[in-house]
């Protein structure tokens, strides 16, 4: 495993790490979840990603019983959670979600409670909240870290003026900036990585785990023929997914990138995830797997990132035509 310092901060995450959402108490159960974080464990991965969110809390209950049982040593790990969208639902009351001060002091009690843990290495604003100043919510996170109940905090999906608004607002009261971004980072998305956070991360330093490296499986090559059953895609409730993500275009060039990865002699789900892995400016990609030899296959992408040459990734810009067009000057 290659662990890389999450931005200018000390601490080092393992550049593959392992999420929970849609699969931790949805599609897989107790077992299952056991045996893929055992896996990711023992191959070196330090950092699992948490939401409350997802399954409605359900997803950190069940990772808080696996810690439990694997006794792990609790330094040798990092876990994360996430606050905004509240964990009731259809039932969520004013204040039971957002970036409000109540709300983030609320939602880090809770998950630390639902994953049986002291503190939390990492905690994210899982959105902007446009209706609250940034100044609550860095003075806020700031106070959260000073009580030990987390070690850094984050952002996710902030544009890349709310980022450098809560670093200014840090700055102006000398209180504890955001650590690290939770971008969605594909190879269908580079928006965000590739144009508009690169000042941020020249000037600031800052880290990022980024999300969906296969695009929900898209980039495994598993949709290219259909929707297979029991896959993410065909669940009820996320039909908002299915209809966001497939589309013919998208289907081609994932064909036509197969075809590569063969010429390679590797997987496509192992090409995609090294390639994120390729750009400096990912500290971690968090994966998501319902079935082991899912997470072995995607394991195997730390072996191929050295193989990317620039002609390779020239290769793929061609067939991909998702890099963002930068202005010459
Ligand atoms: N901050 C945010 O807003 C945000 C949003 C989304 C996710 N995340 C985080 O990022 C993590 C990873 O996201 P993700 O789950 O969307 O990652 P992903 O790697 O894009 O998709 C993972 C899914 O693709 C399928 N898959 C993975 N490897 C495969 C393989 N080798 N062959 C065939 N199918 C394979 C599996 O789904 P099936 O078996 O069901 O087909 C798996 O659950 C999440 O768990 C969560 O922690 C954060």
């Amino acid at each position: 495993m290659e662990y890389r310092y999450l931005g200018k901060s000390g601490l080092q995450l393992s550049a593959l790490s392992f999420g929970s959402w849609v699969t931790f108490h949805k599609q897989i159960e107790d077992n299952t979840a056991d045996t893929l974080m055992g896996i990711a464990y023992d191959n070196g991965i330090n950092f699992f990603d948490n939401a409350e969110v997802y399954a409605l809390g359900e997803s950190e209950k069940m990772m808080g019983r696996i810690l439990k049982q694997k006794s792990w040593d609790r330094t040798s790990y990092c876990i994360s959670s996430k606050a905004f969208f509240g964990w009731r639902g259809k039932n969520n009351k004013p204040n039971q979600t957002g970036l409000s001060r109540k709300h983030l002091t609320e939602a880090c009690h809770e998950a630390l409670q639902r994953l049986q843990l002291d503190y939390l290495d990492l905690f994210f604003c899982h959105r902007p909240d446009k209706k609250v100043p940034i100044e609550e919510v860095v003075w806020t996170m700031n106070g959260l870290i000073q009580q030990g109940k987390i070690l850094y905090w984050g952002t996710s999906e902030w544009s890349g003026v709310e980022i450098m608004e809560a670093f200014r607002v840090a700055d102006q009261h000398h209180l504890i900036g955001p650590t690290m971004e939770q971008p969605q980072y594909n190879l269908f998305e580079r928006g965000k990585m590739e144009n508009d956070y690169v000042e941020i991360f020249k000037k600031r330093g800052l880290g990022t785990t980024i999300w969906s490296p296969l695009a929900s499986g898209l980039l495994t090559g598993k949709y290219n023929e259909g929707i297979p059953e029991g896959s993410r895609l065909a669940l009820s409730g996320y039909e908002w997914l299915r209809d966001g993500l497939i589309m013919d275009d998208r289907i081609k060039r994932t064909k036509k990138l197969n075809e590569y990865a063969n010429k390679l002699g590797v997987s496509l789900a192992s090409l995609s995830v090294a390639w994120c892995l390729k750009n400096p400016n990912v500290t971690t990609a968090i994966l998501g797997a319902t079935k082991k030899e899912q997470l072995l296959d995607n394991l195997k992408a730390l072996e191929m990132v050295s193989r990317l040459t620039p002609e390779i990734m020239e290769r793929i810009d061609k067939i991909m035509q998702t890099k963002p067009q930068l202005p010459e000057y």
